[in-house]
């Protein structure tokens, strides 16, 4: 029916009202230069060089395809009545940069992934989902599936870190809750999985910078996020800004053309990133406006973002005969399909009921997301019991930093459409908690985040030397990660490394809580500070979800999703590393090498491994593995190695809760493959889970391995298994010693 349908609105449209459907603009109305030389980010960025589009204008002509980042169900309506009384009446898509809520917002997609509980997103998906179509929204700039192994990289904060597997497991669950089964429920949207493809592995962790790798690594490590999302019916993906071995990806038939529609089958459509498509003339490809809207169509990209190239362009080519029209006419139905699978065309106005506040009702599941993606570094005794959790009693707490009372920085990158004064901070919650159990909060800013201005620390030494315990709340604005926030250093940023040793040097408890959309190198705080707790941006609820995590009302079960780095020198760091001829002892596994030797792979100032792994993080109880075994000991290649092959091996292991408290868990299973054709990380996730234990609980968890566990890239970019050693490990993070080998035999 929607075939019929698109074919019958296609018969109808005129070229401009195709072309038309192929451009998107903001309503600000100024977009990049349209000729190749002024096609320059510098140009574009001055206003005075930037090109004049008139956006309602275009609606009311018919020739709007799409918008992006429209806020308030008053714009877009307006936009959208104007569209849906153009000549042929095709509404208009409105898509934005909701990654981790609209109005109610949720922890960082880096700190999401931290619960490594894939249910939790499909439902904060669903919620944000749900009040953004309130607004006339009905297309997400999200997930960012970008593998990220490099901290620098300030995109890091939007994505779910450095491994292929939970990256896999978080983008099918973004996309059930944003698309649901249905993507025509009103309160659905399309996803636009970005940015396809290898983004995050910019060089130097330098954003827009460029990225070149094998095709194995390509396969096995970067896309297997975007095809879980595609497979899981991504409606549109986002072409990506960097060039790939040398082709820019908005313009590269490599990846839009063999890969994501040839292999996978993809049929929504490609939109490019903001400017991309001029961005070719940037990157030495096009030499002008005409060739980068040729190289970008043909490759794949149906909707040019803000270049105003498509438009410009394509009426030029299509005289010249540079262009088919069937290019044209394709990348149209692409758009067509996606407007009548959302049921736009039926339901072109924002749902009733616009949400311009954090929903009262959605609160309790942003601050379950935030508890779920804390995750404690450290938690040493200090003076008897560890310091976390704080004793309900405990009657004077000095709470310290810049970030204790930020309402504005607590969102991170991409806030959505957030209301700041809904945002609780840690101070709200930490003052309504000490008010009601008769006890005091001192409070003292100390320092800014940024800046050398140690005016506030004797204020702080004053507080912390009158309390019983100290939190400081120290770490990275909002606007230090996302997009455009790549850092050379990865310290706490401005004074507040300093104001951390002052306050420490008082001799008083101190929990260390960080915000941060990356990895930090926290090396003195993991020496010197008794309790750390990483809390990313949590949100609309950060402080009351802190306060229940500090007062032990929940214990934290959060795992690093990304590792953390001793020093920054050792970015790009992360645990699935390929073995070396010469490896550092045992090093690659996470544990010190066995002796001084000089020509092994390793630093003479810093150990190989990180300072917190991958799958880390600690809890109020502790947990004990056990009896990890396989079901079988061998199995014949025949019945491995086929793409279809399923439970072929279960590994199974007990987790026992060992301490006095129930707590969740997250059960970790990683594999390695010796001898095969091509040489295999050290370890690899392959499964995982979350299990919750009272004291002294135990539970069998087992992982069914099939084709997909086992198989990895070969030299001819085939995905097989061949006869190899199998080595699995179960336990909680990616250290994890307890294991059971297997082999598949020729
Ligand atoms: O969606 C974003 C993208 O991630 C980065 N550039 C701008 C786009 C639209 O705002």
């Amino acid at each position: 029916e929607i075939e019929r349908r698109v074919e019958a609105l296609l018969k109808q449209m005129t070229l401009e009202e195709k072309i038309g459907q192929l451009v998107q603009y903001n309503d600000v109305g100024y977009t990049a230069p349209t000729t190749a030389d002024g096609g320059s980010p510098a140009l574009a960025a001055n206003p005075e060089t930037r090109v004049h589009v008139d956006a309602m204008q275009l609606a009311k002509e018919g020739r709007l395809g799409s918008m992006l980042n429209v806020i308030g169900a008053d714009k877009t309506r307006a936009f959208q009545q104007a569209a849906m009384a153009s000549r042929l009446h095709i509404p208009i898509l409105f898509g934005a940069d909701v990654i981790h809520g609209y109005r109610t917002i949720y922890p960082v997609p880096l700190g999401l992934a931290a619960s490594w509980d894939p249910q939790l997103v499909e439902d904060v998906s669903r919620m944000s989902a749900g009040e953004a179509t309130t607004a006339g929204v009905k297309w997400f700039y999200s997930p960012m599936v970008d593998i990220s192994r490099d901290a620098r990289w300030g995109r890091s904060t939007e994505g779910a870190g450095e491994d292929a597997y939970l990256g896999a497991a978080m983008a099918r669950a973004y996309i059930r809750g944003y698309q649901g089964d249905d993507l025509s429920r009103p309160d659905a949207v399309a996803a636009s999985v970005k940015h396809f493809a290898a983004y995050g592995a910019a060089e130097a962790g330098r954003e827009y910078n460029t990225t070149d790798m094998s095709d194995i690594r390509l396969r096995q490590v970067y896309l297997p996020p975007y095809r879980a999302a595609v497979e899981a019916g991504a409606a549109t993906l986002m072409s990506a800004f960097n060039a790939l071995n040398g082709v820019p990806a908005s313009a590269n038939p490599y990846l839009m053309d063999e890969i994501l529609r040839k292999e996978w089958g993809f049929g929504g459509f490609v939109v490019s990133d903001y400017t991309a498509v001029m961005e070719l003339t940037n990157h030495g490809v096009a030499l002008d406006a005409a060739t980068a809207t040729k190289k970008a169509l043909e490759a794949g990209v149906e909707v040019d973002m803000m270049s105003h190239f498509y438009d410009t362009q394509i009426p030029r080519l299509l005289a010249e005969h540079k262009l088919s029209m069937a290019t044209v006419d394709e990348a149209v139905r692409r758009v067509l399909r996606v407007k009548f699978a959302l049921g736009l065309f039926e339901h072109p106005y924002a749902r009733p009921g616009e949400v311009t506040r954090a929903v009262p009702e959605h609160r309790p599941l942003v601050r379950r997301a935030a508890e779920e993606s804390f995750v404690l570094l450290r938690n040493e005794p200090a003076g008897g019991a560890p310091v976390l959790p704080l004793a309900k009693g405990v009657k004077r707490i000095a709470l310290i930093g810049p970030l204790a009372d930020a309402s504005g920085e607590m969102q991170g990158a991409w806030g959505g459409a957030q209301h700041v004064p809904d945002v609780v901070t840690l101070r709200d919650a930490l003052q309504a908690r000490m008010r009601a159990a008769g006890g005091t909060l001192l409070y003292a800013e100390g320092t800014g985040i940024e800046g050398d201005s140690q005016a506030g620390f004797a204020e702080a030494k004053r507080a912390a030397g009158q309390a019983d315990v100290v939190v400081m709340a120290l770490g990275e604005s909002s606007a230090m990660s996302g997009e455009a926030g790549s850092r050379a250093h990865l310290d706490l940023p401005g004074n507040q490394q300093q104001l951390l040793e002052a306050v420490a040097a008082t001799g008083k408890p101190v929990v260390l809580v960080v915000f941060s959309g990356r990895p930090l190198v926290l090396d003195w705080a993991a020496k010197h500070v008794p309790a750390i707790l990483e809390a990313w941006f949590p949100g609309t609820e950060a402080g009351n979800a802190l306060a229940n995590v500090l007062f032990g009302d929940v214990a934290p079960s959060g795992k690093l999703p990304m590792s953390f780095p001793r020093a920054v020198g050792q970015e790009p760091l992360y645990y699935n590393q390929f073995p070396t001829g010469r490896p550092a002892g045992a090093a690659d596994l996470g544990k010190p090498p066995a002796g001084d030797t000089r020509f092994i792979s390793r630093y003479i100032d810093v150990p190989n491994d990180a300072l917190f792994p991958f799958g880390y993080g600690l809890s109020y109880t502790t947990f004990a593995y056990s009896d990890v075994r396989v079901s079988r000991a061998s199995l014949p290649l025949a019945e491995a190695n086929r793409a279809d092959a399923k439970g072929l091996v279960t590994v199974t292991a007990t987790v026992k809760n060992t301490g006095a408290r129930e707590a969740t868990e997250v059960v970790q299973l990683y594999v390695r493959n010796l001898g095969a054709s091509v040489e295999q990380p050290v370890r690899s996730l392959q499964g995982f889970r979350r299990v919750t234990l009272r004291p002294g609980e135990s539970r069998q968890v087992s992982f069914p391995l099939g084709f997909d566990e086992l198989s990895f890239y070969d030299v001819h970019s085939r995905r097989v298994v061949e006869p190899t050693h199998y080595t699995a490990w179960v336990g909680g993070s990616s250290l994890a010693d307890r294991q059971a080998e297997f082999v598949v035999t020729p």
